[in-house]
């Protein structure tokens, strides 16, 4: 086990499935104690199970992260069980549901998208940094997308939200420049998680969509969630200490 972040204490939300869960393992199995936070209790349990087999401390806290009251409770229970909050990952997202011009798109499905993707990491942002600021350290990583750098034809909310999340960041970042806390976003561009296979485009049956979805990338293939969990780490470690309020694509090539 590498020690790159023994002693520290991190969060990372939507840590049971994907690219959460792949860098809540990866933050475990670099020394970290890892609070898994997720609205799927199960896997939850699960992903910080194996993180315990691997030798790291973890526990899993449940958190629908567009509650405010769940998000108070989890940095709460964060703080308490731990003593302090030293990197927090705000992954926790929902891709939306239909696929429709901006002028078609349902209200409903509007509210849905924002109040996870931007309301949702916005409370996660407020109550970390309150914690943060109390301790005089940290770090924040914020998971956009390649839909918060550029458009997304056929879904406008998430591009809308995923836009604020680096306003968010850029902003929080600026307010923190000298309070010894940076803040970054990742903007991945296709990763192959739950939310890409199964999900709006449903690339695991429709081998056309797969495809045009891996030729996205210069590198004709979808990402792996350790590719972006390596880039997460990176930004929450010690390698990263000038860096903050970046918007980094992990794009394989996309916009070269
Ligand atoms: N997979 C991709 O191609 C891709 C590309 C760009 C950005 N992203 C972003 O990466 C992040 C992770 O996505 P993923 O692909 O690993 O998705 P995923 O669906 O595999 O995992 C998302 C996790 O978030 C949890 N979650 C959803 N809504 C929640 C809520 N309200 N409160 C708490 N937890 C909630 C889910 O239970 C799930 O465990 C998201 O922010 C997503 O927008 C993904």
């Amino acid at each position: 086990m590498s020690e790159r972040f023994a002693g520290k204490v991190c969060l990372v939300t939507g840590a049971s499935s994907g690219i959460g869960r792949a860098t809540a393992i990866a933050f475990g199995q670099q020394g970290a104690s890892v609070i898994v936070a997720d609205m799927n209790a199960q896997a939850g349990e699960e992903v910080a199970a194996e993180i315990k087999r691997n030798g790291s401390d973890a526990i899993f806290v449940p958190v629908n992260i567009s509650q405010l009251k769940d998000v108070e409770h989890m940095v709460s229970v964060a703080v308490s069980r731990f003593g302090r909050l030293d990197c927090a990952v705000n992954n926790a997202a929902i891709s939306g549901s239909v696929t429709l011009p901006t002028n078609e798109y349902p209200e409903d499905e509007w509210n849905r998208v924002i109040a996870v993707n931007l309301t949702g990491t916005w409370y996660c942002v407020k109550q970390v940094l309150d914690q943060m600021l109390k301790q005089g350290c940290g770090t924040i990583v914020n998971v956009s997308s390649a839909a918060g750098l550029r458009g997304h034809s056929g879904n406008v909310s998430y591009a809308a939200a995923k836009h604020g999340v680096v306003g968010l960041t850029k902003t929080a970042a600026l307010e923190c420049a000298t309070k010894n806390i940076r803040v970054n976003a990742v903007c991945p561009t296709g990763i192959e998680t739950p939310m890409m296979l199964d999900g709006r485009r449903n690339l695991r049956n429709d081998p056309k969509a797969y495809e045009d979805a891996a030729n996205y990338q210069a590198m004709k293939r979808l990402g792996k969630p350790q590719e972006v969990a390596d880039v997460i780490l990176w930004l929450s470690s010690e390698e990263s200490t000038f860096i903050t309020g970046h918007a980094m694509a992990i794009d394989g090539g996309a916009f070269a």
